[in-house]
């Protein structure tokens, strides 16, 4: 088989993983061969660390001269959508980091590109791989469970101190980051919350604490209450600054209840 051709963009904490696996062979059919990265005084390091990889420092440069097939984008959040869109138009595969982006707007623009392109278009929602939340996706879309009347999720276990805050300039700014924990940590979350039930609230109403706890613009506290058509409810809590944190998912159906909590998941299920 052939090997897809891969370049990273954005060489931080997150890109240096996706690199890491890559170059160790761990992703079968991949192989990495360039990088893009805006910092300057990464590019000897890069050179030195993967030798036989192109590394760019220029956009448009690695836009017109990557020998790439796909692109794997570990940048902040408001370039995910732009450097996707840039990608379908050079006619490549695009897997990019949550969160989609910033931006509704933006974020359809990227969809309709990816359709129109015809290439492959993901985004790393890794939590999609956990069986728990498989078997609970499961347990609904097979109708096990019977209607969902309520859902409730603690979701308190994303602890950041102040250090990881500062560790980035970018981080926990409206310009840079473009949100707090619903937009950084809880993505995850709320993907999970939709793609499990398939439903979508008609209503929601949410309570934010900006710079609760710690030193930052955005959001690190939220309580929101969900409505749905059918008229099940659903009460969605997170922080970033609780320890020790919880993660506890309850969804009652009218043929049971499941619990995730502690790597587990229980299944009371009715007979009558
Ligand atoms: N899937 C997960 O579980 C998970 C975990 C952590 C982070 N992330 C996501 O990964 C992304 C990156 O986060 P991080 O913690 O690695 O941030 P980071 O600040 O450590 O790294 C970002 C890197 O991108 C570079 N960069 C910024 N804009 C660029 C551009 N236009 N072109 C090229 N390089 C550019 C920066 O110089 C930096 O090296 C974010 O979207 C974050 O939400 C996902």
């Amino acid at each position: 088989m052939e090997k897809i051709r891969v370049g990273v963009i954005g060489v931080g904490s997150m890109g240096t993983s996706h690199v890491n696996y890559l170059v160790e062979g761990e992703i079968e059919g991949a192989i990495l061969t360039a990088l893009l990265e805006q910092r300057l005084e990464k590019k000897e390091e890069l050179e030195r660390c993967y030798p036989g990889v192109q590394i760019f420092q220029d956009e448009d440069l690695f836009f017109q001269q990557a020998e790439v097939d796909a692109i794997l984008i570990a940048t902040p959040h408001y370039d995910h959508p732009r450097l996707a869109i840039k990608a379908f138009e050079h006619q490549m595969h695009v897997l990019t980091e949550k969160p989609a982006g910033v931006y509704t707007k933006q974020v359809r623009g990227m969809n309709e590109a990816a359709e129109k392109s015809g290439k492959v278009f993901s985004i790393m929602y890794n939590q999609r791989t956990n069986p728990l939340y498989q078997k609970v996706r499961d347990l609904i879309q097979t109708k096990e469970l019977g209607e969902i009347r309520r859902i409730n999720w603690i979701m308190t276990s994303w602890y950041r101190s102040q250090s990881y805050y500062d560790s980035g300039e970018w981080r926990a700014t409206w310009a840079g980051e473009g949100g707090g924990v619903l937009i950084n940590q809880c993505p995850h979350q709320l993907d999970l919350w939709q793609w499990m039930t398939g439903m979508m609230p008609a209503k929601i109403r949410s309570f934010c604490s900006f710079g609760k706890y710690r030193d930052i613009e955005v959001e690190d506290e939220v309580t929101a209450y969900a409505e749905y058509e059918n008229g099940a409810t659903a009460v969605f809590i997170t922080t970033t600054a609780e320890a020790a944190g919880t993660n506890r998912l309850e969804i009652v159906g009218e043929q049971g209840k499941i619990v995730v909590e502690h790597g587990t998941l229980t299944f009371w299920r009715l007979r009558i």
